[in-house]
């Protein structure tokens, strides 16, 4: 982290959960988000943002991954401009449950920007090895447009073997692929995602260069996802 420590930027991933039964529970995070002031935003799934984005008062409201063509014969996929149009202000691009190639990771980054969102693109080793570093410099290249606004970017680093897991990586580890992620990305925002949770968000957000947090399971529901708020309200 720059000594001049930025506010720390913390979204959740819904992943497929939320219904519409779930908006009060959104609503009680938008709340929380407010009074402690922290960036925070919830990647929900299509169906759900244009009634969430209706609703939030501060919290931003994203989608999950997008399409890299502006429309067309592509059943099921949603397109960056109908996130926008249904009131997204952001989206993720190359979450593993999502990611394909490089290339087409950098082409999703691309529309989702054309559409005026601000993007978020994922990266992540997909097993635990000694090259990480390397394996994820490789994959962040890759996936990076040429085009890219910095100015409405950030990265999130999530190993995928600790997605869904209950363990982080050790601190030398993150150290190590934060500093190459600072030095591939200036200063847009890094956040580090996969197995977030209350009980380790501080200590996070305290390693050198980690602006934020991408928290799946712990952001389903304010009971959790509050306690990762305030560990970034410091
Ligand atoms: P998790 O998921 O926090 O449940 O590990 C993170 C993610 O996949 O973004």
């Amino acid at each position: 982290m720059s000594p001049a420590r930025r506010r720390p930027l913390v979204l959740g991933n819904w992943k497929m959960h939320g219904l519409g039964a779930d908006l009060a529970e959104i609503a009680r995070i938008d709340a929380a988000a407010g009074a402690l002031g922290v960036e925070a935003g919830l990647m929900l799934p299509a169906a759900l943002i244009e009634r969430a984005a209706r609703q939030v008062r501060g919290l931003a409201i994203g989608g999950q991954d997008c399409h890299p063509a502006v429309e067309g014969a592509h059943t099921g996929s949603a397109s960056a401009a109908m996130l926008r149009d249904a009131g997204a202000t952001i989206t993720l691009v190359g979450h593993s449950e999502t990611r394909e190639d490089g290339l087409s990771v950098a082409a999703k980054a691309c529309a989702a920007q054309a559409a005026g969102l601000s993007v978020v693109i994922c990266v992540g080793e997909s097993a635990r090895s000694a090259d990480a570093r390397a394996l994820v410099a490789a994959q962040l290249r890759a996936s990076l447009p040429p085009e890219l606004d910095w100015s409405r970017a950030a990265i999130a680093y999530e190993p995928v073997w600790c997605i869904g897991g209950s363990a982080v990586p050790d601190a030398a580890h993150l150290v190590r692929v934060f500093a190459m992620l600072r030095a591939e990305a200036g200063d847009a925002p890094l956040l580090y995602g996969g197995a977030v949770d209350g009980s380790n968000a501080g200590e996070l957000l305290a390693l050198p260069e980690v602006d934020g947090l991408l928290v799946g399971r712990a952001s389903r529901s304010a009971a959790e996802f509050v306690p990762v708020l305030e560990a970034a309200a410091g």
